[in-house]
């Protein structure tokens, strides 16, 4: 699978023990990878505790540059994956000095380090779909659409993507020894995430407490996508990056195909068809802060150079989240290492180009 880059490759990981971070971090470990990560302490339950990982893991603060520069130095990673973030729209409204200082300080730091280091060659900065001004007409955002955002974490995603840009331009430039990338995608869902304020942990925590989740914006259309989609676009970029591979520098949207896209109401009720336990009801936030209604992406340029698809439709990744909770409340098993045998066969099946 990709090439084989990652066999024995040095790799770091930023946010290495969040929801994405722990996906990654257990797919690297699989294709031989040496992984190190860096984050904030855990808070449980955790995705990472439960799956044991033998990583090196340092607890710093990306906006510690000192700190992050020192676990640089002494990892010298060649392949860097910077998912750490604040990544939560309504707490970046309470919050948006932090939003704002971890998501645009926190990868200019990255950068930098990676600029000052010389064993790095190939960096992933993970952004998101929200990064885009969006008047909400519907029409799938290409990566070429102008940045923006209404809500300060939107906002601070899209100066992250600014500081990706700037870097790319005055120090990775063409000829350089590090190639850069930043990835947007959609809103994922999938097994082990227990973040607050997010459709599929809030109805999780309902089910294992026996009570009614309620939705806020029923109506919200998002590209959902099970979180193994995202990430093979960011290993392939990681891969390709590392060959050198010149036009992958820039930007690249990995969503869901553009009209495979569902509002918050009908993943829940497809949540719930999975396990009659997920009970939801709509509450009505007379002052609820703004948060986009309609997302859409356009991934053909992720299609036409790298070969990258989606795997599973919104139906399955539904359905094997839900079923990676219902294991884990009911048979206290793990299923991360089965899903991901299984994405990797069904990606094998179409043929994908990263899976040789
Ligand atoms: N989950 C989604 O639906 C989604 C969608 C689009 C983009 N993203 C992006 O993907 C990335 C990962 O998101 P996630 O869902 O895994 O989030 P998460 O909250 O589960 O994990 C965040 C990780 O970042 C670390 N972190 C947070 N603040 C930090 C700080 N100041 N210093 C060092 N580490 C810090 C945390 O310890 C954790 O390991 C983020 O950049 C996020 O913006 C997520």
């Amino acid at each position: 699978m990709f090439d084989g880059i990652y066999n024995n490759r040095r790799c770091l990981i930023t946010g290495h023990t969040g929801f994405k971070g722990t996906w990654l971090l257990f797919w690297l470990q699989q294709l031989g990878a040496e992984v190190c990560g860096t984050a904030l302490p855990v808070e449980e339950p955790s995705h990472y505790t439960l799956l044991k990982s033998s990583c090196s893991s340092y607890f710093c603060d990306v906006r510690d540059f000192e700190g992050l520069y020192r676990i640089f130095r002494s990892f010298q990673p060649e392949i860097v994956f910077h998912l750490a973030a604040q990544p939560l729209v309504r707490r970046s409204y309470k919050e948006p000095v932090d939003t704002f200082g971890v998501n645009v300080m926190g990868t200019v730091n990255v950068l930098e380090c990676c600029k000052n280091c010389e064993s790095v060659r190939s960096v992933v900065v993970v952004t998101t779909d929200k990064c885009y001004e969006n008047p909400e007409t519907g029409v799938p955002f290409a990566e070429s659409a102008p940045l923006g955002g209404h809500d300060p974490y939107s906002a601070s995603k899209a100066a992250a993507e600014m500081a990706v840009s700037g870097y790319n331009r005055s120090f990775f430039i063409p000829g350089g020894e590090v190639f850069c990338a930043s990835a947007r995608a959609g809103n994922v869902i999938g097994g082990g995430d227990w973040a607050a304020d997010r459709l599929v942990p809030d109805m999780v925590r309902g089910a294992a407490a026996g009570k009614i989740t309620k939705l806020r914006n029923p109506g919200a259309v998002r590209p959902w996508q099970h979180v193994l989609e995202p990430l093979s676009g960011y290993l392939q970029l990681g891969a390709g990056l590392f060959q050198k591979k010149e036009p992958l520098r820039g930007s690249w949207n990995f969503g869901p195909d553009e009209n495979d896209t569902l509002t918050v109401v009908e993943v829940a009720e497809k949540m719930h068809d999975c396990w009659g336990k997920m009970c939801f009801e709509y509450e009505q936030e007379p002052d609820a802060p703004h948060e986009a209604a309609l997302l859409r992406l356009n991934c053909s340029k992720a299609a036409e150079i790298l070969d990258w698809r989606g795997v599973w439709d919104s139906g399955t990744a539904i359905s094997r989240t839900v079923g990676w909770y219902r294991e884990f409340y009911e048979n206290q098993k793990v299923m991360t290492a089965e899903d991901l045998a299984s994405y990797c066969r069904d990606a094998a099946e179409r043929g994908l180009a990263w899976t040789k």
